[in-house]
């Protein structure tokens, strides 16, 4: 029997926060820039969905056939008895695979951490069927929700944190190895993370990944200003921007704007903001950093973690690291 789906919902000061990081992200110079985490709301994870089953954007895919492959002799490699907590659940389908090992076992609290209410739901609904599996959402940023899964968690649970897809390439290279420092904080030793990394590919295929043909990576990237528009009152004129994605290769990262096509101004009422853009300025939205394999143990160790095993998926290039505190 599964049991009923508890969440803990997010905190009313939300827009507020979401404001005043527009207002930050839009004064800022030289490079005006939006964060990226506020691009998942209902239409943008909708949106991102779909762009998990595009041919050109493979991270998905890749990850779903590695842990499909995988999934019984990652669990194997886990300390027993673990709570499972996940920055970032998603729909929650490429999840499915580790949860079931998990609960075959035996029974399994899953706490899926997401600032996303809709993924929340959806991952709900793609998990809930899962036997002997409890599921207690948090509506959360994922270090506040990780401090309350860690307190929460039965005394004598191991923490396993899974970290998939390519979320930790959104970080830039130092940002990431001091956000995995921060869950290292978090966690007793012999707590584990398993962490989704792409691997770098030759740039077109990367390019094509960022900017697909039928322009839905466009849309997704659009979406966030729709969203200012929506619901910080703004009036961005949605035509006069275009979606750019282009590889850096001193970051090694794809980088994704929104490129003004005239001089414009916009205002943000919510945020007390007046912005103006010249003609083909952009404002910077996420970029995607991507990895080598044998990075993993350097970054690891850098962290507090030891890297204990690595699964690579080489029709796509993808790796899974299992990351051990030490
Ligand atoms: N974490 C995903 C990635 O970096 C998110 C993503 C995919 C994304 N396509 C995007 C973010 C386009 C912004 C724009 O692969």
């Amino acid at each position: 029997m599964t049991q009923p789906a508890l969440s803990h919902d997010a905190s009313p000061d939300l827009r507020s926060t979401f404001a005043a990081e527009v207002r930050a992200g839009l004064t800022h110079t030289p490079q005006k820039e939006l964060p990226s985490k506020y691009l998942y709301d209902e239409v943008g994870s909708a949106l991102f969905e779909v762009i998990t089953v595009l041919p050109e954007y493979g991270v998905t895919r890749a990850e779903e056939r590695l842990l499909a492959k995988h999934a019984a002799e990652i669990v194997e490699h886990l300390p027993h008895d673990v709570t499972v907590a996940e920055l970032g659940s998603g729909s929650g389908r490429k999840t499915r695979r580790i949860l079931e090992a998990l609960c075959k076992k035996r029974p399994t609290s899953y706490c899926p951490i997401e600032i996303s209410r809709s993924a929340l739901q959806l991952c709900r609904r793609e998990l809930g069927d899962i036997e002997r599996i409890s599921i207690v959402g948090y509506e959360r940023d994922y270090l506040a929700g990780l401090a309350e899964v860690s307190k929460q968690r039965a005394a004598d649970d191991r923490l396993l944190v899974l970290f998939l897809g390519s979320t930790i390439g959104n970080f830039g290279r130092l940002a990431a190895t001091r956000f995995l420092r921060e869950i290292r904080t978090m966690l007793a030793p012999g707590d584990a993370l398993l962490l989704g990394t792409d691997l770098i590919k030759p740039t077109p295929v990367l390019v094509a990944a960022y900017d697909d043909s039928i322009g839905v990576t466009a849309s997704f990237n659009l979406n966030l200003l729709a969203r200012v528009n929506r619901e910080l009152d703004g009036d961005f004129p949605l035509d006069a921007f275009e979606h750019v994605a282009r590889f850096n290769p001193d970051a090694r990262s794809i980088e994704m704007h929104l490129r003004a096509k005239r001089d414009l101004t916009a205002h943000v009422g919510a945020a007390q903001l007046t912005v103006s853009l010249r003609q083909g300025e952009t404002i910077w939205t996420e970029s995607s950093h991507k990895y080598r394999a044998e990075e993993m143990p350097a970054i690891a160790d850098g962290a507090g973690f030891v890297c204990s095993h690595q699964w690579i998926e080489e029709e796509w290039g993808f790796a899974e690291s299992l990351l051990v505190a030490r």
